[in-house]
């Protein structure tokens, strides 16, 4: 007698395809023509192109390739809106947006098959995932206007925001873009892909009827250029991208030196870590969601899967038994796993790498199946015998082709999940708790889950670590990135400095008149400048006070090898990071007088008193708050919670202020070491000699070896040596060059470090708000969130 599942396997499903007889309808009622939607209204379609249902290449509409002038009067508008949205206040601004998630939800099916229709993935994962979420995340963020005045009053809306979304989630990323911007009070000059614009133009009709003001929300569609134009016109304050590493390369290099604020959201190759004492089955099905899911084709796409040697051929079997049962067909059919892929583009770009790996000698599996001939279809695929540096193993495929790999130890799954240049999720599968936790720290992602994949909510951040991008979507941190602290309103233009005179001789009665040639500091040493290069350094009557080394190229990269060596100090606990910024302050605190005497001999100041007990505090601040900046736990709509860490951005470059040489030091390095960042630190190249004072304050302050590294010489070579080094995480700039702070962004696009830099502005060092704050701590951390099973 055949068992049930025998029966089961041996039993046809019919089809089971969903209507689109009312989105057909709804692209009638609009000629399959459209035009933008610029200022509540429709303008007429101009150039237009044609977008296709990828599941049989059929044309579905054309729609309007915007120009230069479009995106001009889309800005206009947006910024004519943009006071009046801000003066509906929290309130006013919820209200709308809580009627847009209810209509949102009330055409729910509509959105649905429209999206399938335009994208091809199935009408499961429409119906069933992106439409909630999407929902959701208007709902959210109506909490977080009405929050607004309570929960950010320190804050403003950014402005006119431009935001850049692709194909694969096209919906779900328009509501992830506009629901924290409209929020905030910001408006908006959108533009989906060119694959898959009909949502977002179905959106803009629920914006007229939820009584969206008119210019608040502009839809300009088109491709590539028209995301230029967005990106280069002078009237957008924001940018906020999701994409190629590629194109988010070029989005960083051309907002560089413009003041706009920036979120990336870009590629990933995650690894999907499974421990010998996972539960192999739920494993199983959670890989299913996590590269199969839409595709493949997913940023956080589980596409490398790592598993403990010893269950790697048994876990191998599971998968290729489970890809057996995928069934691979028409997205509108509900009983379909895999749709179609957006464009036959992809689909040869897909295959052309997974042909590569064949080629170099890899095994590709695929399970037995039929695929239509016409539209663009891809089976699951299983490669293994990849090798770690081959391409499928570091490229990003974004189609349904997953990489296996077996490590034996947790540090050789750590090794190999950290063994790309992404950084946007992980997935720890193990029945071990110890074993879970001890794994997820040191693994350099953005959002990692628990023997869970692919979970997603309005309330918990989604964002990347290293090639990854930067900015969170979702969350408390989300909406910051809409934001601009009112502090910054009030920072004072940038000092100006006098260009240095002829050196005259030193003071015979100076307290420092002794020769002394002050070297850098790295790994906890005085060291030499590699070049043996000094230069003199005057104070303010124009008399010599000593020569200090010139740093080169070659000083900064070994105060960044020295910075690495010092990892500790990331792992030292925060009461033990406070503890040494108390030291410092002690210690700085006993030789006030002869600080203040040496600011007041290099800047002519007659307030140094002042700006030593300001840095004694300003060491007291951040000591206060090493242990103070904790995350959050978020409890989503699903059985688990999210805890969002504030975890190292790891070494940062800081370029200081010439102003307060001594304040502004302390007041950028001591945050970055209190939240257990390493430093490699210019200090001001007018007035150097208070942060080599520091030296041996440093050394009596039990500061490990590395975690502080000081070079000095010029700002300008030693921000672009910083910028361009492939170790350093982040790069801060303050000294009020604006045109080396654009330098500085322009040169971090190529491994996408973080910047924060001051541009042509300075500030008052002495006022908390404008250096200190939440503003601070967020450059100097990352959020990493962390889905743990609870509940359950
Ligand atoms: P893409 O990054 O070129 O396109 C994303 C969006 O950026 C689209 O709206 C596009 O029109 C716009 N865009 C293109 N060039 C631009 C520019 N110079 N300035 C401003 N906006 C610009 O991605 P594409 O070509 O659709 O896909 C290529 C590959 O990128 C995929 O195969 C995949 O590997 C990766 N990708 C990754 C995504 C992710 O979420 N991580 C999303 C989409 C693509």
């Amino acid at each position: 007698m055949p068992t049930i599942k025998e029966i089961l396997q041996t039993m046809d499903y019919g089809p089971a395809l969903e209507t689109t007889k009312e989105a057909q309808a709804w692209l009638d009622g609009h000629e399959r023509r459209f035009g933008l939607f610029i200022d509540n209204a429709w303008s007429d379609a101009g150039e237009t192109f044609a977008t296709t249902n990828p599941a049989d290449g059929v044309e579905l509409a054309q729609v309007t390739q915007a120009t230069d002038d479009d995106v001009e009067r889309a800005v206009a508008a947006a910024r004519r809106a943009q006071p009046g949205w801000v003066a509906l206040g929290g309130h006013g601004r919820a209200k709308i947006m809580y009627a847009l998630s209810r209509l949102l939800q009330k055409h729910a099916r509509l959105f649905a098959v429209l999206e399938t229709l335009d994208n091809g993935k199935t009408i499961r994962e429409t119906r069933d995932a992106d439409l909630p979420l999407v929902a959701r995340h208007f709902y959210h963020h109506a909490g977080w206007a009405q929050l607004q005045a309570e929960e950010f009053a320190d804050y403003r809306a950014v402005g006119v925001v431009g935001q850049i979304v692709p194909w694969n989630f096209p919906l779900l990323m328009l509501a992830w873009k506009i629901a924290p911007a409209l929020a905030a009070g910001n408006t908006v000059v959108f533009k989906p892909a060119e694959y898959t614009p009909l949502t977002a133009l179905l959106f803009a009709e629920i914006c007229q009827r939820a009584g969206v003001p008119a210019g608040v929300v502009n839809i300009v569609t088109g491709d590539g250029r028209v995301g230029e134009a967005i990106v280069n016109h002078p009237g957008i304050d924001k940018i906020a991208f999701t994409g190629s590493t590629e194109v988010g390369r070029l989005i960083r290099k051309s907002t560089a030196g413009s003041g706009k604020k920036l979120s990336l959201e870009l590629g990933g190759k995650s690894p999907f870590i499974v421990f010998d004492d996972a539960d192999l089955d739920a494993a199983v099905e959670g890989l299913v969601d996590s590269i199969w899911f839409n595709q493949g084709q997913v940023c956080c796409a589980g596409s490398r899967l790592l598993v403990q040697e010893s269950v790697y051929d048994r876990f191998i079997k599971k998968v290729k038994a489970r890809m057996e049962t995928l069934r691979v067909g028409s997205p509108l059919d509900k009983s379909n796993d895999i749709g179609a892929l957006v464009d036959p583009v992809q689909q040869q770009r897909i295959h052309g790498l997974v042909e590569s790996a064949r080629a170099e000698g890899c095994e590709v599996w695929q399970p037995a199946g039929e695929l239509s001939t016409s539209g663009s279809w891809y089976l699951p695929t299983l490669i293994t015998g990849a090798s770690t540096s081959a391409a499928v193993a570091q490229a990003e495929i974004f189609g349904p082709v997953l990489v296996a790999m077996s490590f034996r130890t947790p540090a050789e799954a750590v090794q190999l999940a950290n063994n790309t240049v992404y950084g946007l999720a992980a997935c720890v599968w193990s029945e071990s708790i110890s074993l879970a936790l001890d794994v997820v720290p040191q693994i350099k992602a953005g959002v990692v889950w628990i023997n869970t994949a692919n979970q997603f909510d309005a309330g918990c951040g989604f964002g990347g670590y290293k090639e990854s991008g930067y900015g969170r979507e979702g969350g408390k941190e989300g909406m910051y990135e809409y934001l601009t602290p009112l502090s910054e309103d009030a920072r004072p233009a940038a000092p100006v400095f006098a260009a240095k005179g002829a050196v005259k001789a030193a003071d015979a009665d100076s307290p420092f008149a002794i020769d002394r040639t002050a070297k850098l500091y790295i790994d906890g040493k005085q060291a030499r400048p590699d070049g043996a290069y000094s230069r003199a350094i005057n104070g303010a009557n124009g008399a010599f006070l000593a020569d200090i080394g010139e740093g080169s190229r070659k000083d900064i990269r070994n105060a960044v090898e020295a910075a690495h060596k010092a990892a500790g100090w990331a792992k030292a606990t925060a009461h033990n990071r406070a503890q040494v910024l108390y030291y410092i302050a002690e210690n700085l605190a006993i030789r006030a007088d002869e600080f203040a005497a040496r600011i007041a001999q290099q800047t002519g100041s007659t307030d140094a008193a002042r700006e030593v007990a300001a840095s004694v505090e300003r060491l007291f601040y951040w000591a206060a708050w090493a242990d103070k900046y904790d995350g959050q736990v978020h409890q989503p709509p699903m059985h688990g919670i999210t805890v969002a860490l504030n975890e190292p951005v790891g070494v940062i470059g800081i370029v200081c202020p010439n102003e307060n040489p001594l304040l502004g030091f302390i007041s950028l390095v001591a945050p970055a070491l209190a939240l257990g960042n390493r430093v490699v630190a210019v200090p001001s190249e007018q007035y150097p000699l208070s942060a080599i004072d520091l030296y041996q304050v440093l050394d009596t302050s039990d500061l490990p070896g590395g975690a502080l590294n000081i070079v000095t010489g010029s700002s300008d070579e030693l921000a672009r040596t910083l910028a361009s080094h492939g170790e350093i995480d982040a790069v801060w700039r303050h000294d009020g060059s604006a045109e080396g702070c654009a330098e500085v962004e322009r040169l971090s696009s190529e491994t996408l470090k973080r910047t924060w830099t001051g541009g042509a502005k300075g500030r008052d060092w002495f006022d908390p708000k404008q250096a200190g704050g939440r503003v601070v701590l967020q450059h100097a951390s990352q959020v990493k969130n962390v889905w743990i099973p609870y509940g359950v």
